[in-house]
């Protein structure tokens, strides 16, 4: 069944996981963005409306995440007509939320809506990819957990190489978005070419400790682990304001672990029941408050559904 217009909700992510930099991921349950698709009878996608991004996302086909991925998701189902996009921005860009892969992932999904939902979901990876490329190059560690929800492990770029890991029943988190923009670009630009062996050997174990962690649904050691990074972030770490602080702040207040989110400035916190997670958002939201910056602090927790269809008439 084919439908003239149709919805679809993606939400915000958290990469990297702190050890696991471009191969794990996890979908939040909110915030998120919301692309709603209608047919037209040009073939291709062209964006009609961009509301609440502050007018700062191109409306150029391909320089649009959504419009691109739309466009590969038509190709993909061999569509017999074309799209409008209206992007409903729920997420702040350049803030290691995932915002860009949230936008793809539900152009993508609201055009197989409208289709009538001709492939599988995980199918639609390859389209998300496309359109996450051009804001900040191949790599699924937004887009499958956005895409497919849960904690995801991405080895590969096909849908057979995303693996979904239990979600520890107890994991919440606090996030907090600092009000300064890194772009993933500005934040990949400072990372090292090549590392050093030993350094090699210590971030391999960090990430299978982190994965056992989870397996066992140990928080406690989870948030440990996930501090272990000793490559991306020690590079990164300039340009997160005030992550010392941050970091003193929500282990104050009962967090188990805190590391950046994404290509930050957004950082994420461990925490094992929802008081403790409000608790730490509030101390997080301080931080920021106090030192002029301001922010956004919110606890919310993994979303095992990730993208979803809002409607479809
Ligand atoms: N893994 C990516 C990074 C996520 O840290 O650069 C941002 O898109």
């Amino acid at each position: 069944m084919a439908y003239t217009r149709a919805a679809a909700f993606a939400p915000a992510t958290v990469a990297n996981l702190g050890v696991g930099f471009d191969v794990l991921g996890l979908a939040l349950c909110e915030p998120g963005d919301v692309v709603i698709a209608e047919r037209r009878d040009t073939p291709g996608a062209a964006v009609r409306l961009i509301e609440n991004d502050g007018g700062i996302l191109p409306y150029e086909a391909k320089k649009n995440t959504a419009c691109v991925a739309a466009e590969s998701a038509l190709r993909l189902i061999g569509a017999p007509s074309g799209v409008w996009l209206t992007i409903q921005k729920g997420l702040p860009s350049a803030s290691g939320l995932g915002s860009s892969a949230a936008s793809a992932v539900a152009a993508a999904v609201a055009v197989n809506a409208l289709f009538g939902e001709p492939v599988e979901r995980a199918e639609l990876l390859g389209a998300c990819l496309d359109g996450e490329a051009v804001a900040s190059g191949y790599h699924p560690d937004n887009v499958a957990p956005a895409l497919l929800g849960g904690i995801t492990l991405a080895t590969g770029l096909t849908p057979a190489q995303v693996h979904r890991i239990p979600v520890p029943d107890r994991l919440h988190l606090a996030l907090v978005t600092p009000n300064v923009a890194v772009p993933t670009a500005e934040a990949r630009a400072v990372l090292p070419k090549l590392v050093a062996l030993k350094a090699m050997v210590t971030q391999t174990a960090a990430i299978a400790y982190l994965l056992h962690t989870i397996y066992e649904q140990d928080i406690v050691a989870m948030g440990a682990a996930m501090e272990r990074d000793g490559i991306i972030e020690p590079a990164r770490a300039h340009l997160m304001p005030r992550l010392d602080e941050a970091r003193r702040a929500a282990k104050a207040a009962g967090a188990y672990g805190l590391v950046i989110s994404g290509a930050g400035p957004s950082l994420v916190a461990i925490c094992d029941d929802a008081q403790q997670a409000s608790t730490v958002a509030e101390a997080l939201r301080h931080v920021y408050d106090t030192s002029g910056i301001g922010c956004t602090a919110f606890a919310t927790r993994v979303s095992e559904q990730g993208a979803r269809v809002i409607s479809s008439e």
